[in-house]
């Protein structure tokens, strides 16, 4: 599976660059981490260690009751915030199980950093001695793995595709400082069923999560245009569409739409299964 990686400048208005180099997946359901070389470093010795150990070790029960859970922790006047998410259908026992297996991994994936995220399928974790990994997307992290095939009908597929999202992002902003989770899917004439997940931290406000998923779509379609398949993480949300059914649940479902006037897609990179794009913002 090949894997890009690349450094995307964001402005207000996305204006991209990226690069090109290969990893490799570990664990079939861990998908990605990135250790931030920016924000600070600490040893493997220090009091930093030993109190963002016990600041983990207390994040599988401070959660909501809905997947997300919070625990802070101190080092002199320093403070360690750490976050972890779960997909928004996973059942409580895979959930912990994951949130569990995260805390342990992470930390010796970036045995240094004092910033780290990590997903995984069924859960995300990000940890920071900045309030950045809260609610916005500074982490400058975000993970894309697109499926190698191409719609028949791309610019059909975008548009069953694209209601389908706005539809889910609405749902999902909109879900309360709870939950903020939609699931969906579309069926119209010569598109397969299309089934579509969207899901944000839910501390972020209504605006915050729509901004974030719209990057993703931005990101889908600049990209990823009529791919039959993806997923994209972003630090304080994510996105996933597939021709099955890959999650648990009930759906939204969404009356066909019409079909747009083509305008010229973009086309994807040819023959990528994975991208990852690391970003920084410059303001
Ligand atoms: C985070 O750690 C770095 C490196 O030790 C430090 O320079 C920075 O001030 C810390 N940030 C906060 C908010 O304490
Ligand atoms: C943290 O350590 C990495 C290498 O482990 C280094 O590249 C980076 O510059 C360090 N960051 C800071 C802020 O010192
Ligand atoms: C942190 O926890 C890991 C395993 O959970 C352990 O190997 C390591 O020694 C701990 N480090 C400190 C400084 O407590
Ligand atoms: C989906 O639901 C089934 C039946 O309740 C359950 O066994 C399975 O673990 C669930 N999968 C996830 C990812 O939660
Ligand atoms: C997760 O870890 C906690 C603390 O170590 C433990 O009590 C709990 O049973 C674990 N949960 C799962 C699902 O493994
Ligand atoms: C998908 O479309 C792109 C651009 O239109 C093309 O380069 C690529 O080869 C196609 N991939 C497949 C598997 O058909
Ligand atoms: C689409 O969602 C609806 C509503 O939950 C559900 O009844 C239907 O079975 C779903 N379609 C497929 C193909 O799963
Ligand atoms: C994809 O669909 C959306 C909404 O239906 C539309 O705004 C956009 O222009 C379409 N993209 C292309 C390249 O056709």
């Amino acid at each position: 599976m090949l894997i890009v990686v690349g450094k995307l400048l964001l402005h207000i208005s996305f204006i991209f660059t990226y690069l090109i180099s290969s990893i490799t997946i570990a664990q079939p359901n861990f998908i990605s981490d990135y250790c931030d070389n920016d924000i600070g470093n600490y040893t493997i010795s220090s009091t930093y260690r030993k109190n963002l150990n016990s600041t983990l070790y207390l994040l599988p029960i401070n959660g909501n009751g809905n997947g997300f859970y919070r625990s802070n922790g101190n080092v002199g006047d320093e403070t360690i915030y750490s976050v972890a998410l779960c997909r928004g259908d996973v059942d409580q026992d895979l959930c912990e199980t994951c949130v569990n297996e995260s805390i342990s991994k992470l930390p010796q994936l970036c045995p240094n950093q004092k910033s780290a995220i990590g997903y995984y399928d069924y859960c995300m974790l990000k940890y920071s001695n900045s309030t950045d990994i809260l609610r916005n997307n500074q982490l400058d992290f975000l993970v894309t793995i697109f499926g190698s095939s191409n719609a028949s009908d791309p610019v059909r597929f975008n548009s069953s595709l694209t209601t389908l999202i706005n539809r889910l992002i609405g749902d999902a902003s909109s879900g309360g400082d709870l939950r903020k989770f939609a699931t969906g899917n579309i069926t119209s004439p010569d598109v397969t069923t299309i089934f579509a997940l969207v899901q944000c931290t839910p501390d972020l406000s209504k605006q915050q999560c729509g901004d974030c998923l719209n990057i993703a779509v931005h990101l889908y379609m600049r990209y990823h245009f009529g791919c039959v398949g993806g997923e994209l993480y972003l630090p304080t949300c994510s996105l996933r569409y597939e021709t099955y059914k890959f999650f648990n649940g009930s759906t939204l479902v969404i009356p066909t739409p019409p079909i747009l006037q083509p305008s010229l897609p973009n086309p994807p990179p040819p023959g990528i299964h994975s991208i990852l794009f690391l970003y920084s913002r410059s303001i």
